[in-house]
């Protein structure tokens, strides 16, 4: 994406089901785009590691494969987009995943002069999901959790792909093949908007 290497910002968040692909395809965006990737679920697993509050509070819900509450996140956001790296440019990975978390990036986005340039969505179906997952083996990946992780996802966060076809942000991307075919297909979407 000529558009926005070296000098111009890459600012864009990554939507999908647990397991569609977004850390994954995250790392080859930073190596290529040079913007830091920004995932709710590693700043979480990073305090639940560390056994601060806010990680103790967390624990629960992402054992149980819900969404941790949304003043915890939006709050995890704010501090994050506020460091300097972030400045010219950031890859959302797994936020935002609720109307509320949405409506809250629209604000504070707006706050920081940044707005989004695109939303990409990872499109992937449910059962290669839970045969991805099972055979990772993270602590919430067993397939009661993972199969509660994608009924959340169906509830909380699915809705926002229409919340951002609305604001004409959305891009879909096959996320099923070859991980560089997929790159390949988000740097296509991405250079023809
Ligand atoms: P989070 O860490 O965001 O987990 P997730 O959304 O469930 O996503 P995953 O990390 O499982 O999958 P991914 O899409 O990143 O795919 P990946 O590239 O890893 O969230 C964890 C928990 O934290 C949530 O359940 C919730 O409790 C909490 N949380 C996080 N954000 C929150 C928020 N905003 N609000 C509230 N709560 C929040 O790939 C998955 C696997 O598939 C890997 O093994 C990978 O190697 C493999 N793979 C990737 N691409 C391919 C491919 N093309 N073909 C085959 N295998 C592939």
């Amino acid at each position: 994406m000529h558009l926005y290497r070296g000098d111009v910002m890459l600012k864009i968040v990554l939507l999908g089901a647990p397991g569609s692909g977004k850390g994954t395809q995250s790392l080859k965006l930073v190596a290529e785009y040079g913007v830091p990737q920004v995932s709710t679920g590693d700043l979480l697993r990073h305090a639940v590691a560390e056994q601060t509050e806010l990680g103790l509070k967390a624990k629960a819900a992402m054992d149980a494969g819900e969404l941790v509450s949304d003043d915890i996140v939006v709050g995890m956001i704010r501090e994050r987009l506020d460091q300097p790296d972030a400045e010219n440019g950031f890859i959302l990975d797994g936020f935002p995943r609720s109307q509320a978390q949405a409506a809250a990036l629209d604000v504070l986005l707006s706050r920081l002069d940044r707005p989004l340039q695109r939303v990409v969505h990872l499109e992937v179906d449910n059962e290669e999901i839970v045969q991805r997952l099972m055979s990772r083996g993270r602590a919430d990946d067993n397939e009661e959790t993972i199969r509660n992780r994608l009924a959340v996802f169906q509830e909380q966060t699915e809705p926002l792909v229409q919340y951002y076809k609305d604001q004409g942000l959305l891009v879909a991307v096959k996320g099923v093949g070859d991980v560089d075919e997929i790159f390949a297909r988000i740097k296509a979407a991405l250079d023809a908007a």
